[in-house]
């Protein structure tokens, strides 16, 4: 079956995991995604958090699927006309070097433009153009603290927090893949080429959207009626951390389960929607509350929401959190087991489903990776093996046209 992403070229400059989780995902759909990389060394992740002595680590593998490898020293003048011949040759490069080092390798976007007008050049910096941190090197918890999400995570007596989620890492490679197959979309109109930039920070922002509303909201009433500080707490002037709060109309919190004391995940996330009142009701066996006015209302309840979640933990106190969900889930519930990785990396419907996938390795063995989370109903989504160091260059050079002769003496010089 043929990929809807075939014959797109894209020169993968990327390292780390913003960029590979971008290109990652074009290669899942068909593009042929050659990553380039320094001879010898490679991507840093090869070797981060290795658990196996001499394979590719776990870092690099799961963001690095289905793409070719071919090493490439760019600082040298042999190498430097190798990509110069890639990029007249290809669709998009992709790259999340640090801010400038394109630049420096001597391949500006007017250079790029000149040598392939159809070419799409696609970046990933911490801050925007312009910016007054434009400067600044990022990793993933630098931007989730930039972009507003550290300030807003965590519980309102500890500090800012991060999430575990790569929201400036991986959910930045998601942005600038919307902006590449834009970008592609508008060069089939016009034969043009364009420059797509994406910041970490206003990635970030973009997730933490429903937080620079509530400041606003915060600003004109002094107070949130949907956080936990609301209306026993105080408020100051800027957006609280709300804990496990639900942070919409559904007011919800992580609940308890039996086994709790010794399982670090034994809970479930309960949600309270206004519908589902009179079942909760049931469920609870507390049938008054179905048609008190002190209870009836999402608005009468926000005062004592905290006393109707220690009922629901009465209630909870003796059904593990999948029985739990087992139950809620006859009454149309919204509820979700917290499930621990353990868990998730077993799930039969994950398996089924492709989105968990196990994947063989010629070096590490079998591990397990995440696939597409997006699901097509005219194409399936292998997952095949990351590349070795190097695995493609020749391969590479020969489709560039190069003799094996010119393949020889590239590798003499050390340029490839
Ligand atoms: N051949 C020769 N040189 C190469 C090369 C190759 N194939 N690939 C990279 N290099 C060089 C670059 O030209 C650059 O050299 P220079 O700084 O002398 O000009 C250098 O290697 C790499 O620079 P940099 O990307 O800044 O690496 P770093 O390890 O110092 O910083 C980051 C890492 C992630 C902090 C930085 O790349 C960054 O801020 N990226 C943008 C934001 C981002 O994506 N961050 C998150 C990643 S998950």
């Amino acid at each position: 079956m043929s990929k809807p992403l075939e014959g797109i070229k894209i020169i993968d400059f990327t390292h780390v995991q913003a960029g590979p989780a971008c290109t990652q995902l074009l290669a899942w759909f068909g593009a042929d995604v050659i990553k380039v990389e320094r001879p010898g060394a490679g991507d840093v992740t090869r070797t981060q958090l290795r658990h196996v002595e001499d394979a590719d680590a776990l870092y690099f593998t799961m963001l690095n699927s289905n793409k070719r490898s071919l090493t490439l020293d760019t600082k040298k003048p042999e190498g430097k006309r190798v990509l110069e011949k890639l990029i007249q040759e290809s669709d998009v490069l992709v790259e999340n070097f640090g801010p400038g080092a394109l630049d420096r390798m001597g391949f500006s976007w007017p250079r790029i433009n000149e040598l392939n007008p159809g070419m799409i050049v696609a970046s990933v910096k911490g801050f925007s153009d312009g910016h007054h941190y434009e400067d600044l090197k990022v990793y993933e918890n630098v931007a989730q603290c930039a972009g507003g999400a550290a300030s807003t995570t965590g519980f309102w007596d500890g500090p800012p927090t991060v999430s575990a989620a790569a929201l400036g890492d991986s959910n930045t490679g998601m942005h600038l893949a919307i902006g590449i197959l834009t970008a592609l979309h508008q060069r089939n109109k016009t034969g043009k080429g364009q420059k797509v930039a994406v910041s970490m920070q206003d990635s970030v922002l973009n997730l933490c959207r429903v937080k620079l509303r509530d400041q606003q909201r915060l600003d004109a009433l002094g107070y949130l009626e949907e956080y936990p500080q609301y209306p026993h707490g105080q408020f100051t002037d800027v957006v609280p951390r709300g804990g496990n709060a639900g942070g919409g109309g559904q007011p919800g919190w992580v609940l308890k389960c039996k086994g709790w004391e010794t399982d670090p995940n034994a809970y479930i996330y309960f949600t309270i929607q206004g519908h589902a009142w009179a079942p909760i009701c049931k469920v609870l066996g507390r049938e008054e509350w179905i048609d008190d006015p002190a209870y009836n209302t999402a608005r009468a309840r926000q005062d004592k929401i905290f006393d109707i979640f220690a009922v629901i933990e009465t209630w909870l106190a003796d059904k593990t959190k999948f029985e739990a969900v087992d139950i809620l889930r006859k009454f149309d519930i919204p509820c979700s087991p917290v499930l621990s990785m353990k868990e998730i990396s077993v799930d039969p419907s994950l398996r089924a489903s492709g989105t968990v996938v196990e994947v063989q390795h010629p070096k590490l063995g079998s591990y397990l990776t995440v696939g597409s989370p997006i699901k097509f109903s005219d194409m399936q989504v292998d997952i095949r093996s990351s590349p070795l160091l190097g695995e493609h260059t020749d391969e590479v050079l020969r489709d560039l046209g190069y003799t094996e002769q010119q393949i020889e003496e590239l590798h003499q010089e050390a340029a490839v």
